[in-house]
């Protein structure tokens, strides 16, 4: 490492080169050395005449600058007709620091100028006002290649606006794409911790969050809250959840509670979830959160539900169930209150098993479709079918709502105390019996069934 290139400097530059040597050996691949002292610098080195003193003026020279080791890069040339004074170019830059340094090329991922071996391009081989001589402090060094609209946009996510691109990304290699320091989620949950406690706690986690949070937030910045790649209570979820778009536009029954400002996240957790469909509640609990008070507007009134279900006490299967879906499609419909399937909301209608497509769903479709049956109903007198004799008409046949409510009501088999008929209220007057029932409804006397022995009302 020596050289007899001025002789007046050699025993200077022996001492430098074992000091060098020494420091080195003593630490594993260089790379741990002590920060260099300029002071060390021999007198009569090339820094120390004015030629190059400037070298080692920067906050940071480089180690075999600052003790004034310049034959360590600098081979003297060697051709004939060259001066003393002349050097051969330095061909291979990478290979050069490797000789002191670790090599930077051996994992997966490795950055492109490294892999090139133009580490100058990043570390200035003397020295630099910035720690490890790098050309440019903090993210300024990555705009020199990459371009700055990254960060440009309205919303700057919080360690890329204070210029950390180094807390994700490697600067030379790594085992992950992107250089990123860890695989791309895990990079996230290192500072967002509550994310990460989530993600292990909650039963559910939305499929593209288990892919990659990139799939929704930009990493660096955005032009929507959150760095999203659109506006996030809405535009976000339909740029991959286009069928729910589609049915949300062509439903012609619309729920406002798809609109409040929140949107679909008045119901929705984009991360993770306890309960199924990534909802925030118990779907039932969900529906209550708003369905907690009357809605009155020019389209109609809207009544309370939580009320109506802690007055009525006797709750059909599905509210059992806190099933509210089973019944309601609750981004839209075509029918009448956002019903899955047909039910009218009228008093009459002539019978078509079309219009009760909703109650069947779930049961029976013949109930009101013969005669006489001993199976089908239990409202039946003898084994005669009075399902067929109220509903089963050509023309104002009963719908179902005539004497059941679709929720709950304070009487077996979800009969109710009244049902509005116009502007009157038209009581129901059921009382169940033990092999029927009897009625004394608005619209006709007081009739007896009896399942077992037909009973005669005349
Ligand atoms: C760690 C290796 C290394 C050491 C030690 C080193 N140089 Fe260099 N030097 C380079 C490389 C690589 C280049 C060419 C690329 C560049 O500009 O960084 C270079 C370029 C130069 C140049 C021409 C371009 C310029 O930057 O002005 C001069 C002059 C020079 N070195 C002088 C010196 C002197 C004097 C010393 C000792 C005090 C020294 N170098 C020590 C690596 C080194
Ligand atoms: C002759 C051996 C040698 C060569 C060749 C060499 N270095 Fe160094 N490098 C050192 C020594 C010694 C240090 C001092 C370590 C210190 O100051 O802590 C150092 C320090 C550094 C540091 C600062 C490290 C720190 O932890 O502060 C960087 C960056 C660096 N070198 C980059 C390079 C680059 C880039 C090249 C190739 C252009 C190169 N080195 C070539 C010996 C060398
Ligand atoms: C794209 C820019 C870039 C390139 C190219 C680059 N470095 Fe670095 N290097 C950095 C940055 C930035 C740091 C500061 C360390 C950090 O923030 O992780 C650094 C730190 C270092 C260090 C000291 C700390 C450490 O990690 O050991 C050494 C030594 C080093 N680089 C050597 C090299 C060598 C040798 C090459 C070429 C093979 C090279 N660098 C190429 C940007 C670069
Ligand atoms: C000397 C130029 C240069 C500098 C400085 C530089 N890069 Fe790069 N970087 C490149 C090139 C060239 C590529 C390859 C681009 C490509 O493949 O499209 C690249 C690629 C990348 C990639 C993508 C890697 C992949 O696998 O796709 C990341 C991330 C990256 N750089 C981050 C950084 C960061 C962070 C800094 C600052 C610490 C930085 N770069 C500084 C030149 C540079
Ligand atoms: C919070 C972590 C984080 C920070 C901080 C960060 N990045 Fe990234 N960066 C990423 C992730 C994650 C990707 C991969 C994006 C993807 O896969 O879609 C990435 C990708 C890149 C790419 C590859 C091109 C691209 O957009 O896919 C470049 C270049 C890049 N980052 C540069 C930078 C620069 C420069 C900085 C500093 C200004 C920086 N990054 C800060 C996380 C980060
Ligand atoms: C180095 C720590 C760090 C890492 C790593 C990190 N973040 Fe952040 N993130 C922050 C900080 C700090 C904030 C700002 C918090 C605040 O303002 O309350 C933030 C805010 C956010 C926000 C909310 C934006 C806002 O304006 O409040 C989102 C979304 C986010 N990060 C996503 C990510 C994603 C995705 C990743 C992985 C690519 C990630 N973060 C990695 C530190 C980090
Ligand atoms: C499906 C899209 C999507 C994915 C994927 C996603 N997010 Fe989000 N993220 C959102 C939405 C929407 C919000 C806004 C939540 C709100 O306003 O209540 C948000 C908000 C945030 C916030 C700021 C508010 C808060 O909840 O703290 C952070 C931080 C965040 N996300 C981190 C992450 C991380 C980390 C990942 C990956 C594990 C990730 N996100 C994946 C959609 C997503
Ligand atoms: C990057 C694409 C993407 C974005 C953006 C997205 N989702 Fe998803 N979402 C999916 C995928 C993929 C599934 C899984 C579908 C499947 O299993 O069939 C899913 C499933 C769901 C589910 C059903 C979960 C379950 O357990 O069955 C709901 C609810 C949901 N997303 C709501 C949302 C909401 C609300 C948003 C906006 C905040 C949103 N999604 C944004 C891709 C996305
Ligand atoms: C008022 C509450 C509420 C709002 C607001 C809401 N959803 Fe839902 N969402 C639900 C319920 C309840 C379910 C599960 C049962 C069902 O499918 O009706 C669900 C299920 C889903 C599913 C799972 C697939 C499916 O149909 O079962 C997706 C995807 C979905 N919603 C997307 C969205 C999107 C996108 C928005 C915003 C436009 C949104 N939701 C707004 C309550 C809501
Ligand atoms: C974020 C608040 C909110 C949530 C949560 C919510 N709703 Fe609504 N819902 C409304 C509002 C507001 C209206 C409209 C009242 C009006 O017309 O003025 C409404 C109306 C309705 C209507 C009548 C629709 C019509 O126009 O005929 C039904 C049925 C309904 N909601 C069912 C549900 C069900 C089932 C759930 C649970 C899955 C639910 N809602 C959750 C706010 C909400
Ligand atoms: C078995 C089917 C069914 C189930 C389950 C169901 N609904 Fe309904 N819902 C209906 C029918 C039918 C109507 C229309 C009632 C009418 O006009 O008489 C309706 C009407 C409504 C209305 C409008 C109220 C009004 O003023 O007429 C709301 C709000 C509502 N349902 C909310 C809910 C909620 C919340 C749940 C869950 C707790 C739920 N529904 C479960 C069938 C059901
Ligand atoms: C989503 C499925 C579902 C739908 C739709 C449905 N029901 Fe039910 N219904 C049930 C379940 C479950 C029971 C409870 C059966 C039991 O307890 O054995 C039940 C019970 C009943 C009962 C009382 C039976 C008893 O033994 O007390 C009546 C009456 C009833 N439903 C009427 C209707 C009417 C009218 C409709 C249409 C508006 C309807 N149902 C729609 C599931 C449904
Ligand atoms: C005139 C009043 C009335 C009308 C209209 C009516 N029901 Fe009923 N329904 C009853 C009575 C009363 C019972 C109780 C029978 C018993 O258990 O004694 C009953 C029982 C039921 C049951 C429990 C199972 C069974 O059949 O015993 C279901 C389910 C049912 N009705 C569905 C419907 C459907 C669906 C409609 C509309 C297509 C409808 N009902 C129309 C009075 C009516």
């Amino acid at each position: 490492m020596t050289t007899n290139r001025k002789q007046s400097c050699s025993i200077y530059f022996i001492v430098a080169a074992l000091m060098l040597l020494v420091f080195l050996l003593s630490s594993p691949g260089g790379k741990t050395c002590a920060a260099a002292d300029k002071s060390s610098v021999p007198k009569d080195s090339c820094t120390a005449t004015e030629c190059h003193d400037k070298m080692v003026k920067e906050k940071y020279v480089h180690g075999p600058v600052a003790t004034g080791e310049c034959s360590a890069c600098h081979k003297s040339a060697k051709s004939m007709f060259k001066q003393k004074h002349s050097f051969e170019k330095i061909q291979n830059t990478g290979k050069l620091c490797a000789e002191c340094h670790e090599r930077l090329d051996t994992q997966k991922f490795v950055h492109a100028p490294v892999k090139e071996g133009k580490c100058f391009s990043c570390h200035d081989s003397h020295q630099s006002p910035n720690k490890f001589q790098l050309r440019a402090a903090g993210a300024e060094l990555c705009f020199k290649c990459h371009d700055r609209s990254i960060i440009k946009r309205k919303f700057v996510h919080g360690p890329v606006a204070v210029g950390s691109c180094t807390t994700c990304h490697a600067v030379h290699q790594g085992d992950f794409p992107k250089l990123l320091r860890a695989s791309a989620n895990a990079v996230c949950f290192e500072c967002h911790t509550d994310k990460a406690e989530a993600f292990k706690k909650k039963k559910f986690a939305h499929a593209p969050v288990r892919k990659s949070c990139m799939q929704c937030h930009n990493p660096h910045s955005g032009e929507f809250k959150y760095n999203f790649i659109a506006d996030g209570s809405q535009d976000l979820c339909f740029t991959c959840h286009k069928d729910k778009q589609m049915n949300i536009s062509t439903a012609t029954v619309k729920h406002k509670g798809l609109v409040t400002e929140k949107k679909c996240l008045a119901c929705h957790d984009p991360h993770f979830s306890d309960y199924v469909k990534q909802l925030t509640m118990q779907p039932a609990d969900l529906c209550m959160s708003c369905h907690d008070k009357a809605f009155s507007s020019a389209a109609g009134k809207v009544a309370n539900m939580k009320e109506m279900l802690s007055e009525n006490t006797v709750h059909h299967g599905p509210i059992k169930q806190k099933d509210c879906s089973g019944c309601h499609n609750t981004h839209g419909s075509k029918n009448f209150r956002m019903l899955r399937e047909n039910f009218p909301p009228v008093f009459y209608s002539g019978y078509d098993p079309e219009n009760y497509k909703l109650c069947y769903m779930c049961h029976e479709k013949t109930l009101a479709s013969d005669e006489k049956t001993t199976k089908v109903t239990a409202f039946r007198n003898g084994d005669k079918n009075l399902h067929f004799i109220h509903v089963n008409k050509s023309v104002k046949g009963r719908t179902c709502r005539a004497c059941h409510d679709a929720h709950a009501t304070n009487n077996p088999r979800h009969i109710r105390n009244s049902v509005p008929f116009n502007t009157w209220n038209l009581p129901v007057g059921f009382e169940k019996t033990e092999n029927g029932g009897q009625c004394l409804p608005g619209c006709h006397k007081m009739y007896i069934y009896d399942r077992k022995q037909a009973a005669k009302n005349i």
